[in-house]
């Protein structure tokens, strides 16, 4: 099915209210997860509304959280997000962090002990939106490990996300790096699944440390309720030993540099998510000229492009235009979800209390 964006919005704040979310926090919560779809990352979109209702009834996520302050220190912030909506905590953290890097030029926040941050995109774009240059290195916790390490054979890490954002110019839109240390999402693996889709090769291995393409190595992860999982396999870090050091380093800057700690198996691991970021945000103007800055984004973007293409159909692009002409299609087209997917958050509607004919309604 195809929805308009701002239908899905209305709907998902709805259900996000009746599992005890504020208004506001409702809001956040739902334009983030639509922005998600959006931008074509529909595993990070409102696809996690199932998981994050699980969570809800678990008591292993807490609605209506504000991001505690550990500590202020000159430049540092670092905040408790209290196992609140990452979506709300994350931008309220974000803003309070951004309104500091206005006076002091550059300020490192920390944000642990948060539920799912979503789109790690977000908070860069939050950063670009101020003028703000900004680093994210984000580890994941209280959840079994997904990723084995280059060389291994079995999940060691999680998909540790790292966000690199610079802003643009008026002619140049900003460029925006925001990936997953793995080679896929894990919720990619669970768009497959529901599409019965197979993945492409050298994306995860089975629970022998084999290449495969099935995306049902990764159920006993996604579903650990259903009972005809295969064994559990691993997705496989992205560039062999480059991306998992980078996962390393998120371990080792997200979470024990936030105090939230890393994915050791001593911790807790109660199959919820618990994100803990580091971010740094630099004022660029109290190291460059402004007008400068942007005449040499603009530049080394079209010196990139200009490299003529191996494939024509496939032009030289720089980190964030795939999402940003997803958008374009999507504001006018609509947002694609798919049967499966669908069904999975209608029912979780239900189970928090809308009625029928209140989904009817609002769909
Ligand atoms: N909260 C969490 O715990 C968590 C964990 C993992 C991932 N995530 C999120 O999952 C999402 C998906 O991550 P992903 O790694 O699958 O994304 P992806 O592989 O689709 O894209 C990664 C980056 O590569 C860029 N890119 C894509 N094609 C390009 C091209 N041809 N040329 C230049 N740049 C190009 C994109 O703009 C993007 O910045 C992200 O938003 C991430 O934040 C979150």
């Amino acid at each position: 099915m195809l929805i308009k964006e701002i239908k899905l919005k209305i709907f998902v704040a709805a259900i996000l209210k009746k599992g005890g979310s504020d208004s506001e926090e409702a809001q956040i919560v739902a334009d983030h997860l639509v922005r998600s779809n959006l931008a074509g990352h529909d595993s990070h979109g409102v696809g996690m509304l199932p998981f994050y209702m699980r969570m809800l009834q678990a008591d292993l996520l807490h609605p209506n959280q504000k991001p505690e302050l550990v500590k202020a220190d000159g430049s540092i912030l670092m905040f408790d997000g209290l196992r609140g909506y990452g979506q709300a905590v994350g931008k309220m953290a974000m803003e309070k962090a951004i309104e500091k890097c206005h006076e002091s030029g550059l300020v490192l926040m920390t944000l642990r002990n948060t539920h799912h941050l979503g789109r790690i995109g977000t908070y860069g774009e939050q950063s670009i939106a101020a003028g703000m240059v900004s680093l994210h290195f984000v580890n994941v916790t209280d959840h079994p490990p997904l990723v084995a390490p280059f060389r291994g054979s079995d999940a060691r890490f999680s998909t540790n996300p790292i966000c690199l954002a610079m802003p643009g110019s008026q002619k140049q839109p900003p460029v925006l790096l925001d990936m997953a240390t793995s080679c896929i999402a894990l919720g990619k693996t669970r768009v497959a699944l529901n599409k019965g889709e197979a993945l492409k090769e050298g994306l995860v291995i089975n629970y022998q440390g084999q290449p495969s393409t099935d995306p049902g190595v990764m159920a006993g992860y996604l579903f650990p309720d259903r009972s005809d999982n295969p064994p559990l396999g691993a997705l496989t870090p992205f560039g062999d030993y480059k991306g998992y050091s980078l996962a390393l380093f998120c371990e080792l800057f997200g979470g024990l540099l936030s105090g939230g700690g890393t994915i050791l198996p001593e911790h807790p691991r109660q199959n919820s998510i618990i994100n803990n970021m580091f971010t740094l945000i630099i004022d660029p103007a109290k190291l460059v000229d402004i007008p400068w800055m942007q005449h040499e984004v603009e530049a080394i973007v079209s010196h990139s492009k200009a490299s003529p293409p191996a494939n024509p159909e496939e032009p030289v692009l720089v980190a964030g235009d795939p999402e940003r002409q997803f958008i374009k299609t999507r504001q006018t087209k609509g947002i694609p979800i798919d049967d499966a997917t669908w069904k999975q958050i209608l029912d979780g509607a239900e189970v928090l209390g809308l009625s029928k004919t209140e989904i009817q309604n609002l769909t």
